[in-house]
């Protein structure tokens, strides 16, 4: 983890939050590549999860709702933790992480952790500028609130039939007791969601088909199967609104950790929104006149868990050339660069002049192609081999002629094998659309 955090802060994907001002526990920012990186992941997910389907809606709600959609969906009375506090040193854990309950694991007192009692997650604010009990509201704690709230406004608008769904990113806020293990557990993080809505009869066909589209996300972003499980949650351990979940766990280098859920909430929430907002949630199936409220399947998956997973699924070291080299093995969909072009020498205007017209012409099938003419071409190829360009491309004197034969062509260099192949600039586009297609 420490050369993922370090590497991940040292070119610009990943910076702890409000760092100059010594830090805010839980939160973290994104960097320049970290911003591309992630933003490339959401869009990945919309292309499998939504836009590439006939039966899927998109919806961007707010951040702040209603604090009745809060007490309606359970999250009030029950989206908590339990917390102990050691009486001694006084540091506060989260009961379940903690083997031994009866020694703190901080000062290592024995007997001072008192009873665990339920800490509320949910970061509670006032809306307006009273700050009494009417004012109150919270920073959604998951963004799935805000589908099924609008699952009425959705079928009055678009009329779906089922089954369908409503897909959603954006950020969620949970007041985490122990945030921990970089960008694992925050306390602002980012969701990508699915409720997709269903006739109760057929929850398990549906269930077993997002089962099957997480693991070919898993596969997209670059994560071995090897390297994803499965977990069935016991009963006891589901959160409240969930009838069968899945826990697609990752092997982190802190241990097998959750990563992404899928879960069965029946129709959990449109009831509890129907009883709370006393307006008529049900679905009229007019195919056989009959009105119900939909069952729901939800893949949720976490921003910032796939992301850590991503930067440690492809994280590299070997030997090349004789010496020692880090990369990152990004699939190319999601590599924050796509390629690197070079000019072999910076002090050659006719060279240059030639790399920016190649630039230009890589830039038609994506515009993420780096310049970079600094220092020697080895040095220029580990930098971005680190940062997880798929491809580099050297423009030489051979580009310009110098031997007849090989005018036009360009080096091309493969990121994970260091290997070169002397290609044309219409190969090299070619390669470059293949790529990422
Ligand atoms: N709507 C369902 C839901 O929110 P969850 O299992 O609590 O279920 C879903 O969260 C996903 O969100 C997790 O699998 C994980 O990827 C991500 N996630 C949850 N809490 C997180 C946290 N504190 N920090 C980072 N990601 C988190």
């Amino acid at each position: 983890m420490e050369t993922i955090i370090s590497l991940a802060k040292r070119r610009g994907f990943v910076f702890p939050g409000s760092e100059i001002y010594g830090g805010l526990a839980g939160t973290f920012d994104y960097g320049p590549l970290g911003a591309v990186l992630k933003e490339n992941v959401k869009q990945l997910w919309w292309r499998m999860f939504a836009d590439g389907r006939d039966d899927m809606y998109r919806v961007d709600a707010a951040i702040l709702m209603n604090a009745k959609v809060w007490e309606a969906s359970g999250h009030v009375a029950g989206f908590s933790d339990p917390l102990v506090e050691c009486s001694h040193c006084h540091k506060r854990f989260r009961a379940d992480h903690i083997d031994d309950l009866n020694t703190c694991p901080s000062c290592g007192k024995k007997g001072t952790l008192g009873e665990a009692r339920q800490f509320n997650m949910m970061f509670k604010t006032n809306i307006g500028a009273m700050e009494d009990d009417s004012s109150v509201s919270y920073l959604r704690p998951e963004t799935a609130a805000g589908m099924f709230v609008n699952f009425k406004n959705v079928v009055d608008s678009m009329h779906p039939k089922l089954p369908f769904g409503l897909a959603q990113i954006g950020k969620a806020f949970r007041n985490e007791i122990a945030p921990r293990d970089f960008i694992f557990r925050l306390r602002e993080l980012e969701q990508m969601e699915v409720e997709y809505f269903v006739r109760p009869t057929e929850w398990e066909q549906a269930f077993e088909a997002w089962r099957v589209s997480m693991h070919e996300f898993a596969t997209a972003v670059g994560l071995p199967e090897s390297t994803v499980h499965e977990l069935e949650v016991g009963e006891g351990d589901r959160a409240h609104y969930s009838k069968r979940t899945i826990d697609f766990e990752f092997d982190y280098p802190f241990g097998r950790k959750e990563l992404w859920g899928l879960a069965y909430r029946t129709d959990f929430d449109l009831s509890a929104h129907q009883t709370g907002s006393s307006v008529d949630l049900t679905y009229l199936d007019e195919s056989t006149g009959e009105r119900f409220l939909p069952h729901v399947i939800e893949p949720s998956l976490g921003v910032d868990r796939t992301v850590l997973a991503v930067l440690i699924a492809a994280h590299r070291e070997d030997d090349l050339g004789g010496e020692k080299r880090t990369y990152l093995a990004l699939a190319p969909k999601i590599a924050p660069v796509k390629a690197m072009v070079a000019p072999l020498l910076k002090n050659k205007p006719e060279l240059v002049e030639k790399a920016r017209l190649v630039r230009a012409e890589l830039q038609k099938v994506h515009p993420a192609i780096a310049w970079d003419d600094n220092g020697n071409i080895g040095k220029r190829y580990r930098r971005q081999d680190e940062i997880g360009t798929p491809f580099c491309i050297t423009i030489d004197f051979d580009t310009l002629g110098e031997t007849p034969e090989l005018l036009d062509t360009v080096t091309l260099r493969h990121r994970d094998t260091g290997a070169q192949e002397r290609l044309s600039i219409a190969e090299v586009a070619e390669r470059l659309r293949t790529a990422l297609a």
